[in-house]
């Protein structure tokens, strides 16, 4: 070992560039230091590091075993020391009054307290002397010249140039500058190879999900500090990833760093060492470079939804600088304040009274607002979401909600999301594209703006329902019930039927005599007329290649219609489920015109539309077997009435989702379930619950393509379908497809725009979770 001693002397020779470097000093056995009195510290030959008592900054009667830049007017730490105790239990950093001594005696270095119990100890026997090398790594050495401990191998937050940290060591941060208990971060050089950055739940040690990592496992060596300035990560076959680099010259006219801030960024800093520097750098820590980019982004990228405040403390939200030194701050929303200014890290509480949860509707409009906060998003806290919705009735059902704290609002999407205490993962950032409203007290001030507020709003209600009944003009017409009941023949062909009401071919007496179905809306009730406006509204503002073309409505006192472009090739029941099966070709034509319709439904119509009955009666089909999904838009209309229980179910047995049967919030997931089924009986050429079929086990088409997949047997759903077989990767990818639109849990459903992407074969597809939902689908 002595060899690398005096590598490192050399190194350090080379690092001065200067050969007027003084001789080691030999820290001799007998040897002590005391918080205060002469001996406080042993100092490097050259000065720049000291180890031994740090006063603590706000408890000047407490002391820290500390190593620190000796030539700094801040003494800046680098190491410190860290008791753990028997058992499990979070290492606290070595903090004793004036009267503790630490002795360097009978080969042992130890802290004793005033009544000679030891505090702290390396715990190595046989020590010949110590050294505080210039390096600033503080020494044991044992009698042969060998190192038996040293500061650089028991890191703390902090690494110093020539210091590496083999696999299984670790940088914990502080919980605040002047706090050196173990903090919220933590970057691991893990032993299987990974160098890894985690938060920590404090008080313990656990480790949320990581919001960096190398991602080395298996090939990572080592983390070095090298002499040169730069921090690298080392691979086994010597590949140097680099972390962080100073390109600083000349190198040794600086002091370097790189320290877990208690932000928990990894950041490298440099300090100009002699006058000659000290003009052309300012005298402080200068960063020089930090992982990650940006830790309000990385902490809330990683992945899944999980416990833990994110970033900043409970309440608050993160806000990240990047174009100036990098630096994270925690900030409170207006009307909250940090619980301690200092320890930002503790979040933020409300400075209001919260609301009582006995207030009627004016009560809590009268005393609660909602004001919006730009660029701040909490993504996690969810626990309602509605949609289609507007704004208004988002900020509404927030205020009127004593568990809502804030709202979010997407005005693409027409979605509301409301957010209960306490807010997680807050996070400031220029990409956030929604309305974020916070729930404050209202002051008297907007009191007024309140009743300017409500007389606008129904002033724009009524110009709304005004709006309805012109609202059509060119695009859809109105007609009269008698012209229908001409057109139809009196309703005499009747083309189906459904829950909504019963369809009917008709002709229309104009220059192209084009052929119409009629829909009779039927259990509609009278106070749903506004609604029936609204929704046909809605319907008549979608245009879409696979959407089913609304002609006209007639509105007569009780009698509602909807007149819809006739479709020639009739429904995906005839198409599927009849002698001859469909050329493969055209059921993938098929399968990507009903997404498509689904996608536009969703996510590109001007609201958002749910349609809850996906079902083989509700696809069409054109004379060019385009696919068209009739009835969209009317599932709102007919649930007005109905309730959580299974009478109240929109959709068709076979084909509705999980969710259906529960008392959970219908998102349009539930659509991408049905298509799901709709998939497999294109794929299939067969209904999904065939009970008569003789196989048991083939009878429901979802599971039976589950186990399929499950075997590799992808052929066995496409026997004797020559062309399928010959397209079966195909088959196989929309098997695929089939079985994630078929998860038990909404949110494990893929949307549509992913479904068409993996449909298209534009992204890549994992394998799909063993669904376990089809049971429950099929009560
Ligand atoms: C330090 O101690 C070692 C071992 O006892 C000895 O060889 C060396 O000369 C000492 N160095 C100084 C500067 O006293
Ligand atoms: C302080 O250290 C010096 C040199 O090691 C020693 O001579 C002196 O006795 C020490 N003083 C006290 C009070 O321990
Ligand atoms: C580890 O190294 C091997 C061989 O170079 C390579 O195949 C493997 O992908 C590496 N693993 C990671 C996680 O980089
Ligand atoms: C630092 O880099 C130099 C040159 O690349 C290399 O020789 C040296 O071993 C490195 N130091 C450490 C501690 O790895
Ligand atoms: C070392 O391993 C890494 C990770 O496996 C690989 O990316 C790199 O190409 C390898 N380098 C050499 C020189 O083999
Ligand atoms: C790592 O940093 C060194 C020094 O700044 C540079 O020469 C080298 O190209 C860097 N390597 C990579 C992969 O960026
Ligand atoms: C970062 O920069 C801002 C403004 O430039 C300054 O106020 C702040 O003190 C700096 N923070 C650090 C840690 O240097
Ligand atoms: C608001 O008005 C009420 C009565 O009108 C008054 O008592 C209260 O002090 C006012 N509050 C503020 C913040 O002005
Ligand atoms: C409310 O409306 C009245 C009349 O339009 C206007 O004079 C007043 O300033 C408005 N108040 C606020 C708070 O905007
Ligand atoms: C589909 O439409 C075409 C053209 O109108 C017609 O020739 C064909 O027979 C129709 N097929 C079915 C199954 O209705
Ligand atoms: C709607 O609900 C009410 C009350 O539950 C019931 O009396 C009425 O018959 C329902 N109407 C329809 C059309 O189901």
């Amino acid at each position: 070992m002595a060899p690398l001693l005096l590598l490192c002397f050399l190194q350090f020779l080379l690092l001065l560039g200067t050969s007027s470097a003084q001789a080691e000093i030999n820290i001799t056995l007998g040897s002590s230091l005391t918080p205060q009195g002469p001996n406080t510290s042993w100092l490097s030959p050259s000065g720049d590091f000291a180890f031994g008592f740090r006063p603590l900054e706000g408890n000047p009667s407490s002391y820290l075993l500390a190593v620190w830049f000796n030539k700094i007017p801040d003494k800046t730490v680098a190491w410190y020391a860290k008791t753990s105790s028997v058992g499990e239990d979070t290492p606290t950093p070595v903090e004793v009054p004036s009267s503790s001594v630490l002795r360097l005696t009978a080969g042992l270095l130890s802290l004793r307290d005033s009544s000679g119990d030891e505090v702290w100890s390396p715990r190595v026997p046989a020590v010949a002397y110590a050294r505080m090398l210039d390096t600033g790594d503080f020494v044991l050495v044992g009698a042969d010249g060998a190192k038996k401990w040293e500061t650089f191998g028991d890191p703390a937050d902090t690494i110093l140039p020539t210091q590496v940290l083999p696999l299984g060591t670790a940088l914990s941060s502080r919980l605040i500058s002047t706090d050196y208990s173990n903090g919220r971060f933590l970057l691991a050089v893990q032993r299987d190879g990974n160098l890894v950055m985690y938060p920590i739940a404090v008080p313990s040690t656990h480790q949320y999900d990581a919001y960096w990592a190398s991602g080395t496992v298996g090939n990572g060596s080592q983390l070095v500090f090298n002499e040169t300035g730069r921090v690298y990560f080392t691979l086994k076959n010597g590949t140097q990833i680099n972390i962080t680099s100073a390109e600083v010259s000349p190198i040794g006219e600086f002091f370097y760093r790189a320290t877990l801030d208690p932000d928990g960024m990894f950041r490298q800093y440099v300090y100009p060492k002699s006058t000659k520097t000290r003009n052309l750098w300012e005298s402080q820590w200068t960063l020089v470079g930090s992982i990650p980019q940006n830790i309000c982004n990385a902490i809330n990228n990683a992945k899944g939804a999980q416990a833990g405040s994110g970033a900043c403390g409970f309440n608050s939200y993160c806000s990240f600088d990047g174009t100036h030194n990098q630096t994270t701050k925690c900030e409170c929303p207006q009307h909250y304040k940090f619980f301690d200014e200092k320890r930002t890290y503790k979040g933020c509480k409300p400075d209001f009274e919260p609301q009582s949860c006995d207030l009627d509707e004016a009560a809590a409009m009268a005393q609660f607002e909602m004001s919006s906060i730009d660029r701040v998003d909490w993504p996690q806290s969810d626990y309602e979401e509605y949609s289609p919705i507007d704004l208004t009735e988002c900020r509404r059902l927030c205020v009127i909600d004593c568990f809502c704290a804030t709202a979010v609002f997407h005005a693409d999407t027409r979605t509301c999301w409301k957010k209960k205490l306490p807010l997680s993962y807050g996070n400031m950032a220029e990409s956030v594209q929604r309305t974020v409203l916070i729930k404050v007290p209202r002051s008297n001030n907007s009191q007024s703006q309140l009743s300017n507020d409500s007389s606008k709003w129904k002033k724009d209600k009524k110009y709304w329902i005004l709006g309805s009944s012109i609202l059509f003009g060119s695009s859809v017409l109105i007609f009269t019930y008698n012209d229908l009941d001409k057109a139809t023949c009196g309703f005499r062909e009747v083309l189906g039927s459904g829950a909504s009401g019963t369809v009917y071919k008709g002709q229309l007496q104009d220059e192209h005599a084009t052929s119409i179905a009629v829909k009779k809306i039927e259990k509609l009730q009278q106070e749903t007329e506004k609604e029936f406006m609204v929704e046909v509204q809605t319907i008549g503002q979608t245009f879409h290649k696979n959407l089913v073309r609304l002609l006209g409505i007639c509105n007569e006192g009780t009698d509602r219609l909807l007149v819809y472009e006739f479709m020639t090739n009739g429904s995906l029941n005839e198409f599927l489920f009849s002698d001859t099966r469909p050329h493969w070709s055209l059921r993938v034509q098929v399968a990507l015109g009903v997404a498509r319709g689904l996608l536009y439904l969703h996510e590109e119509c001007s609201t958002q539309i749910i349609h809850c009955d996906i079902k083989p009666p509700n696809i069409l089909l054109d004379e060019n077997f385009v696919a068209k999904i009739a009835d969209f838009g009317l599932a709102k209309l007919l649930r007005a009435n109905q309730t959580q229980t299974n009478t109240g179910i929109r959709g068709t047995r076979g084909y509705v989702a999980p969710e259906w049967f529960k008392n959970i919030a219908i998102t349009s997931k539930v659509d991408v379930y049905s298509f799901g089924v709709i998939l497999l009986e294109l794929v299939c050429c067969r209904r999904n619950v065939e009970l008569e079929i003789a196989d048991e086990e083939q009878s429901i088409l979802t599971y039976w393509a589950n186990d399929c997949y499950r075997c590799g047997r992808i052929d066995l759903l496409v026997e004797g379908d020559d062309e399928a077989n010959f397209n079966i990767k195909k088959v196989e990818r929309f098997v695929a497809v089939a079985l994630w639109c078929l998860q038990e849990e909404p949110t494990m459903r893929p949307t549509m725009l992913k479904v068409t992407q993996m449909l298209d074969g534009a992204v890549q597809i994992p394998t799909p979770p063993d669904p376990s939902s089809f049971i429950s689908s099929l009560q």
